[in-house]
């Protein structure tokens, strides 16, 4: 069977979801998936931006990584999206480029694929769940399939949350524990595609 194709596609102002978000294509790829790694197009406005130097920084240091598109989607037989915390929802980047989706949702392109999404905010009751089950509210639109990490591998119960990786950035990066959550949850989606995948390839061999 071919292998699954995997779409990473983040948005990361100051590197955190950028870090978890290469762990989960660390993850995914170790699964035997096929990783592509994208970031959501900046729209904030360079004097927003040049308020805070961290935020000029990752903008430099994530210039290589490729801007995600609509291709991206389509070619993806399951998709993780990264959004900060903001305000207890996701950030506008990503939202702008999931409503730009309509022609593909339109088109029944983005049904019937794996969704999963991880999260960071500042403190620790900061709006994670939220923000998590808000883009969750997107992938039914979509018809899609959520697969969250939930309590099902020995990471989840020290990272603890089931909804989706996340983590407390007011503590510093990304912390090992951080990091395998995301680890675990890309080859979660991967595995869980990967059987869906091979269960539609047998059932449309039986037609
Ligand atoms: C406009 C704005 C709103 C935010 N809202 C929240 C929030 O509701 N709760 C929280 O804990 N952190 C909040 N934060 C902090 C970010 O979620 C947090 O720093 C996140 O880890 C940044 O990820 P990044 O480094 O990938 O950009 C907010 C930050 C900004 C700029």
């Amino acid at each position: 069977m071919e292998p699954v194709n995997v779409a990473i596609i983040y948005y990361s102002a100051t590197g955190t979801l950028h870090t978890l978000a290469r762990a989960a294509a660390e993850g995914a790829e170790k699964a035997g998936a096929n990783v592509r790694l994208r970031r959501v197009a900046e729209t904030a406005p360079p004097a927003a931006i040049e308020t805070n130097p961290a935020w000029v920084q990752h903008l430099r240091d994530a210039a290589d990584v490729t801007e995600a598109g609509l291709d991206d989607l389509a070619w993806a037989d399951a998709v993780l999206f990264g959004t900060p915390t903001r305000f207890g929802t996701p950030s506008t980047q990503i939202k702008a480029f999931i409503d730009a989706t309509g022609p593909l949702w339109r088109e029944g392109k983005l049904a019937d694929k794996v969704y999963s999404a991880f999260t960071a905010s500042n403190t620790a009751h900061g709006g994670q769940e939220s923000t998590l089950l808000g883009l969750g509210n997107v992938f039914y639109h979509w018809g899609g399939i959520i697969v969250p990490p939930g309590y099902t591998d020995p990471v989840q119960f020290r990272s603890g949350n089931p909804y989706g990786t996340s983590h407390v950035s007011g503590g510093g990066p990304p912390d090992d524990v951080a990091l395998e959550a995301a680890r675990f949850q890309a080859r979660r989606v991967v595995d869980t595609t990967a059987a869906l995948k091979a269960g539609r390839a047998a059932r449309s061999a039986d037609r």
